[in-house]
């Protein structure tokens, strides 16, 4: 069954992010180095078209729920000035035959004719870069047409593309290729883990030995499980006397573990099997004390993670 589609207005595909509505990311070194590389050939495009090259505009992003993919697209879109379109998946497919391919291309064609240029984000590009089957069904032939258009609108694109994974096992080769930078989002490390507690938890904060023992107790958490962690620990120090609860460290740790819960595909940080047991609650100093009045070490710049700034080079040098 076909039917013809409208035109859409280029909001309609997704969410619109404001360059100024960034936030830093917290990166380890190897995704930092990519991405200063990648920013580099950017800015250094002239010169780069006077030996004949063009800098890469296309980047696959793949990474565990809440390793911050989504994040990073934001804030690399911010560092070019420009807005970021999050398009998903149901906004682009539909039960009419045939007609995804033509809401793609309509797609990318109102990318391409944007103004301001935005900066085109693919959300749970998998839903629709799997591999192709032969064809068997006609749901086949119809998901072998998606991929098509996307291979052909990919490679036409001239404006700056990032598609962002869960799985990227399943994404199709031949579109996998298409994209000339990739970048997998890990789990943040040790050094990551204490900045990111750092930056949730402001205005508390932590000193070095209790900011590294819930650092370690929180090794195989996502920055998002983190943030999630702290804000909760937050909210029960504000609204728990208020609801009269039980304040004390334990009963406030036992119920913001108990209401924040690890993503299933992710690991359970050992946080959550001990719960207020954990060695790294009883050397949090309770109430928990102003960020300004704990020297919490380690110094800011460690050589194994960094923030990247958002006004450190913006624009061309
Ligand atoms: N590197 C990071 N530094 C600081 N905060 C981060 C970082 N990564 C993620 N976060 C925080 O975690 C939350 C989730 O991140 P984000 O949505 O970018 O993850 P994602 O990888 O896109 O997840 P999903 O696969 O579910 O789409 C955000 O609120 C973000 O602020
Ligand atoms: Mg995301």
């Amino acid at each position: 069954m076909a039917r013809r589609t409208a035109p859409r207005d280029i909001a309609s595909y997704g969410d619109l992010f404001d360059p100024k509505e960034a936030a830093e990311p917290i990166l380890g070194r190897a995704v930092r180095d990519s991405l200063t590389e990648w920013l580099t050939e950017i800015w250094a495009a002239d010169d780069l078209v006077k030996v004949g090259l063009q800098p890469r505009r296309r980047a696959m992003f793949d990474g565990v729920p809440g390793v911050g993919k989504t994040t990073l697209a934001h804030h690399l879109a911010a560092r070019l000035g420009l807005p970021m379109l999050a398009v998903r998946p149901d906004k682009l497919i539909s039960k009419w035959v045939g007609q995804s391919s033509e809401q793609i291309g309509a797609l990318f064609d109102a990318a391409a004719a944007a103004d301001p240029p935005i900066l085109l984000f693919l959300d749970e590009f998998d839903a629709y870069a799997r591999h192709r089957r032969r064809s068997e069904q006609g749901a086949d032939d119809e998901r072998n047409m998606i991929v098509d258009t996307f291979l052909q609108r990919v490679e036409q694109h001239s404006g700056f593309l990032i598609a962002a994974t869960n799985f990227a096992d399943h994404v199709d080769q031949a579109m996998w290729r298409r994209f000339d930078i990739h970048i997998t989002l890990e789990l943040p490390g040790l050094a990551e883990r204490r900045r990111i507690i750092q930056r949730y938890l402001m205005p508390y904060g932590l000193p070095a030995d209790a900011l590294e023992s819930l650092a370690i107790a929180l090794e195989t958490a996502s920055p998002a499980l983190i943030r999630s962690f702290c804000e909760g620990l937050k909210r029960q120090i504000i609204l728990g006397p208020l609801l009269k609860l039980d304040m004390s460290r334990g009963a406030v740790i036992d119920r913001v573990v108990s209401t924040v819960h690890p993503h299933k595909d992710v690991g359970k940080p050992r946080l959550w099997s001990h719960g207020s047991q954990d060695q790294s609650v009883r050397a949090m100093p309770w109430p928990l004390p102003a960020a300004e009045e704990v020297k919490a070490e380690p110094p800011v710049c460690r050589p194994d993670v960094a923030v990247v700034s958002l006004n450190d080079r913006r624009n061309k040098p």
